[in-house]
């Protein structure tokens, strides 16, 4: 299968943001094993960052017409806030698994409610870089191999 990693606001900055809640793994870190890991098991992975809600919204509608089976997001501080990238998810139907570094249920009270987690496939949190990695074994269970 071919997968998008989408990370959300913020995450350009993994490694010296606020290390105590989100690990000493850089983006770069984090897309290099992810992208091992799914091509170790005969799949597609690319990945894509971004500041702007409008990228992330343009990104899952353009998804399912590049061939995308399904997506890895992190949304950020977008989970709380975008009914936008949600609506997106929503048009395109395309199966997804929301995935956080941090654990937001022991954190402020504002990040319990997400805007993405009743229509994910899987919603993993609290594991650090390694939620990326839980969430991409659970979508290649998922999704077939296809050829490369
Ligand atoms: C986050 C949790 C969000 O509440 C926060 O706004 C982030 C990162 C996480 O990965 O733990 O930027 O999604």
């Amino acid at each position: 299968a071919t997968f998008w990693v989408l990370h959300g606001p913020n995450l350009n900055l993994l490694g010296q943001r606020e290390p105590d809640i989100y690990g000493r793994e850089t983006l770069a870190d984090i897309n290099h094993s992810l992208k091992t890991q799914a091509e170790a098991a005969g799949h597609r992975l690319e990945c894509f960052q971004s500041n702007a809600e409008h990228e992330l919204v343009e990104k899952v509608q353009q998804a399912p017409i590049a061939g995308v089976d399904a997506i890895l997001i992190n949304p950020a501080a977008f989970t709380h806030t975008s009914v936008a990238l949600r609506d997106a998810f929503a048009a395109t139907g395309l199966p997804f698994v929301e995935a956080h570094l941090s654990n937001p249920y022991r954190r402020e009270p504002f990040r319990r409610h997400s805007y993405f987690s009743d229509l994910a496939l899987a919603v993993i949190c609290g594991f650090g870089a390694d939620s990326y990695r839980y969430g991409l074994a659970r979508l290649m269970r998922e999704l077939p191999v296809t050829a490369a």
